[in-house]
């Protein structure tokens, strides 16, 4: 497996290409703002929900959204907050985003089978969502690189980044130094480490020799969080017409000292 580059680059790891395609930037507006499947709450808007339900009655001034995809939960957290940061790796998925804060919708083509496509649309206005939308400040950007501007926030958002990422825990120790004291992380995975996105030997839980990813994270966030809730939040991803992926990430919600 190619070693991740410490610097980035167009690719970044060899597993983040995906997150450039048509079809991916389709299935991640599907996920975002199609119809709920199989009874399953929309992912990004259950995350923020839940987060909400951790504010502990302090305003959100500043949120920010990192490895926002197409940005429902950025456009989510706009509702609860003065101003939101959002950013993503894929060049892609944040000219979605832009194109849907400019435009309030946006059509795309979902696979049904083999080579057969449908229309879809994605729209703020559905989602009562376009009075806020003009919070969310959207770039490219990479987690593990984070510019120095992204700082003093009330409330940041991962949602199923940590396992992507090239370097995990250090990402974690310099995200937490963005929050300010009171404020809060919100952490959700899958934990699906691959080699493909993370070394082996820089995975925060899952090997042989270690323990949970939610013991590493622990580890790594002790000195400057408490965890101060954990919780299940179920996914479903449309892949065509008869195929989903149904995932459990946990959500962990950490404070900041
Ligand atoms: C599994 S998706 C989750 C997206 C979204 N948060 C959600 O919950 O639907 C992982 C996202 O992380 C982004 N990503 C991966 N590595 C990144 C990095 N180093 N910096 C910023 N974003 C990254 C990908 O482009 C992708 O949008």
């Amino acid at each position: 497996m190619p070693t991740p580059p410490d610097a980035p680059d167009d690719a970044i790891t060899p597993g983040s290409r995906i997150y450039e395609t048509d079809d991916s930037v389709a299935q991640y507006l599907e996920f975002h703002y199609g119809a709920e499947l199989f009874g399953v709450a929309n992912f990004p808007l259950a995350c923020i929900a839940a987060a909400v339900e951790h504010r502990d009655g302090r305003p959100w001034k500043r949120g920010l959204d990192v490895g926002c995809a197409v940005g429902r939960s950025s456009f989510e957290m706009a509702r609860h907050a003065d101003h939101v940061d959002a950013f993503d790796f894929s060049a892609a998925f944040v000219a979605a985003c832009e194109r849907l804060q400019a435009e309030g919708e946006l059509n795309y083509l979902i696979p049904t089978e083999g080579l057969l496509r449908e229309p879809r649309c994605a729209s703020l206005k559905a989602n009562g969502l376009e009075e806020t939308a003009g919070r969310v400040q959207f770039g490219v950007g990479d987690a593990c690189r984070l510019a120095a501007e992204l700082t003093d926030y009330d409330v940041v958002f991962a949602g199923n980044l940590i396992d992507r990422l090239y370097e995990p825990a250090a990402f974690l120790r310099e995200i937490v130094s963005r929050v300010v004291p009171g404020g809060l992380l919100v952490i959700t995975s899958p934990y699906t480490w691959l080699e493909d996105y993370t070394p082996v030997d820089r995975w925060l839980g899952g090997r042989p020799d270690g323990g949970k990813t939610l013991d590493g994270m622990r580890q790594v966030l002790a000195d400057s969080c408490d965890l101060v809730g954990c919780e299940d939040i179920p996914f479903v991803i449309r892949e065509t017409a008869r195929k989903h992926q149904h995932t459990v990430a946990e959500a962990s919600f950490w404070r900041k000292h």
